[in-house]
């Protein structure tokens, strides 16, 4: 089976890779050999390659940035969706497109089911919400196609909230994060590995046009920053951890709106995949243990 992957650089991407089934022939190619944001290249690396799947996991995820650079994340997020699916269609492949819990609003207090209305409250959230209308909208077979939502991803690699959280601990005495933001973090690595099983079954078990994956558990960005500090100090790989002051999203002004709860509901997946999510806290553990075995390479 022939895999094309886009966003092979990134968080989740990078565990795509790590986790491919042997029989896979996996194609990742980088920024310089397929920009998202050129439809026809999108196009054009598919019809070139002719994969059994495209998993689209590359995207423009700098969520304030968004607000000002619409256009671009648009063209990412949403064309590149498009562009794939009328690629399949022409084929006859497969679309894996990987989405966010940012696709809703956030006023609802339990966890959000596949069907429920969306309502983004951000640019990025709705450029990502947009490539999922318009991949279901011009997908000619809907079995062609899955929708996988996560949230908050966290991993020993990349531009992420783990790695700033080590640093300002080791430079700081106090530091303030928001703690009326809900979500559930999600490891890169445990959603790498349910990519590939989405893929497995997909055609056996029928599988859905969207799924929802994250870790078991829901947390504040003030619990996870608790969290990592405790676990890095067990570890060793801070000396000291810092206060956390507990702050309201009113008094952390970013660019872009985030949803106060976006725990995604993962009953459906568990139930159609057969795997149980770990807890976030376990997962946060593993990841510091990756983090302090490989620190050398992870930094370089
Ligand atoms: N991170 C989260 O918390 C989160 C939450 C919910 C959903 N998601 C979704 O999960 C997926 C993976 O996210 P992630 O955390 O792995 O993202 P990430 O670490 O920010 O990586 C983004 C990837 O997209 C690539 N990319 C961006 N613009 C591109 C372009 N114009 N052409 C080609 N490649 C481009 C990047 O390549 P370069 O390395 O060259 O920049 C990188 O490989 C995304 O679809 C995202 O929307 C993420």
């Amino acid at each position: 089976m022939k895999v094309l992957l886009t966003g092979g650089s990134g968080q989740v991407g990078q565990e795509i890779i790590k986790f491919k089934p042997k029989k896979v022939d996996l194609i990742y190619p980088d920024r310089k050999q397929l920009d998202l944001a050129n439809y026809e290249s999108c196009k054009k690396i598919f019809r070139e390659n002719r994969p059994d799947w495209v998993i689209n996991c590359g995207a423009y995820t700098a969520v304030d940035d968004a607000e000002k650079e619409f256009s671009i994340c648009k063209k990412i997020n949403s064309y590149a969706p498009k562009a794939f699916t009328e690629a399949i269609n022409e084929i006859n492949g497969n679309l894996l497109q990987l989405s966010t819990d940012y696709v809703f609003d956030g006023k609802q207090n339990y966890p959000y089911k596949e069907n429920q209305k969306k309502n983004p409250l951000s640019k990025y959230g709705l450029s990502k919400s947009l490539g999922e209308e318009l991949i279901k909208k011009n997908i000619k077979n809907i079995k062609n196609a899955t929708i996988l939502r996560t949230s908050w991803v966290i991993s020993p690699r990349g531009k992420n909230f783990i790695l700033t959280m080590l640093k300002l601990h080791s430079e700081r005495k106090y530091i303030d994060v928001v703690s009326d933001q809900i979500g559930s973090p999600t490891s890169a690595a445990d959603l790498g590995k349910v990519c590939w099983e989405i893929i497995k079954f997909k055609h056996k078990k029928n599988l859905p046009f969207i799924m929802h994956w994250c870790d078991e558990g829901m947390a504040s960005w003030f619990d996870i920053a608790d969290a990592i500090g405790d676990i890095a100090k067990e570890l060793k790989i801070i000396e000291k951890k810092a206060k956390i002051n507990p702050i309201n999203s009113t008094e952390y002004l970013t660019l872009a709106k985030r949803p106060k709860y976006s725990v995604l509901d993962t009953l459906n997946t568990v139930k159609l995949l057969d795997i149980k999510p770990i807890n976030w806290k376990e997962n946060l553990r593993k990841i510091l243990i990756e983090y302090q075995q490989n620190k050398n390479i992870i930094l370089s």
